[in-house]
């Protein structure tokens, strides 16, 4: 194998992973940050499953109206990031 031909693929395929994982804590900290304070995650688990990107939608700005101070932007990031959890896999709700 070439090594000075294979390695910046493998160096842009780190990178991928590396923003992709990224950019997954950065949704899971954008939630924690904008969901939790009024109540706990025990709503928002229970609905793991239950909602797709819509529906949470729905849900985050009914909670906006209800006072929560989340930036417009960050309610489809929300949405898309918790509609994507699983009930029974994710790490937020052990
Ligand atoms: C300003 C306070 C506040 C914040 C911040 C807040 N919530 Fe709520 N949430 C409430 C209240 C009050 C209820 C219970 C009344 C109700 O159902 O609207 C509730 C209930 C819920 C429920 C259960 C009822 C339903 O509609 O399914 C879910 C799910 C939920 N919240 C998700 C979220 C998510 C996701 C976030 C972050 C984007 C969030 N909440 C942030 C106040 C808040």
């Amino acid at each position: 194998m070439n090594l000075k031909i294979f390695s910046p693929f493998l160096l842009s395929f780190a990178i991928v992973v590396f923003a992709t994982a990224c950019s997954k804590s950065d949704d899971l900290w954008l939630m924690k940050q904008n969901c939790i304070g009024c109540h706990n995650l025990v709503p928002v688990c229970v609905s793991l499953g239950t909602k797709n990107a819509k529906d949470w939608k729905i849900t985050i700005e009914s909670m906006k109206r209800a006072g929560a101070k989340i930036q417009n932007p960050d309610i489809d990031k929300i949405a898309d990031f918790l509609s994507r959890q699983k009930p029974d896999s994710a790490d937020f709700c052990k």
